[in-house]
């Protein structure tokens, strides 16, 4: 029986150590956001380490609030619009998200800062946006196919047939690490494959992401 998607997918391997695979763009600093954006590469991973939010900060967060989600067309109205321990949170990735504002024409953008106890998306697919800058602050990070590992056609089927072919490494983001993955609306991607990782909610096992959707 198939069982992509799932959580106990047999014969694909995670692959979490720090070798970077032909599909993922380097990005040194913000100025290599624009090449990012031009390239053939799905998937831009920052070469810098940035420390998560001190846990302080994020209990303080999480004490009052699962999910905060904004959306329009303005940037700088949408994170006047957040709240004060919100904006703290966020703030060391806020130049980030206004950079990555400034490379493309945007109609509308969406800020999500979400705590997550259970697999989201647990089936491979591509988003339908231009472009996704996405930090895992707490927990596991997304999960991701490259190319060559991936069969296309059976994307959008419902995870009825496998997306994954057999035996490849599944890329898994890393706690902290701040990322750019392309979507279906990019004008020359088809976007990055990917599903969220599985969390053992038993274990009290806990994500917590800030993520900028450009549409
Ligand atoms: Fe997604």
């Amino acid at each position: 029986m198939y069982s992509d998607g799932k959580l106990d997918a047999p014969g694909i391997e995670t692959h979490r150590n720090d070798s970077v695979p032909e599909d993922v763009m380097l990005v040194y600093s913000a100025d290599d956001l624009p090449i990012f954006y031009s390239s053939d590469k799905d998937l831009g991973l920052a070469a810098f380490r940035m420390a998560t939010p001190d846990v302080e900060l994020q209990k303080r967060w999480l004490d009052i609030h699962t999910s905060v989600v904004v959306e329009g067309p303005d940037l700088k109205k949408l994170k006047s619009s957040l709240d004060d321990v919100t904006k703290e949170l966020i703030q060391p990735y806020f130049g980030f998200v206004e950079k990555t504002n400034e490379i493309m024409s945007t109609k509308n953008i969406r800020l999500v800062i979400k705590r997550i106890d259970d697999q989201m998306c647990p089936l491979f697919h591509v988003d339908n946006l231009k472009l996704r800058f996405l930090v895992t602050m707490k927990g596991k990070g997304t999960q991701w196919l490259r190319k060559e590992d991936t069969i296309h056609k059976n994307l959008g089927k419902g995870g009825k047939k496998p997306i994954a072919k057999p035996d490849v490494y599944l890329q898994e983001l890393q706690e902290g690490q701040v990322a750019w993955l392309k979507g279906s609306g990019h004008p020359s991607s088809k976007g990055l494959v990917h599903r969220s990782p599985a969390v053992n909610p038993t274990l009290g096992e806990t994500r917590l992401f800030f993520r900028a959707d450009f549409f």
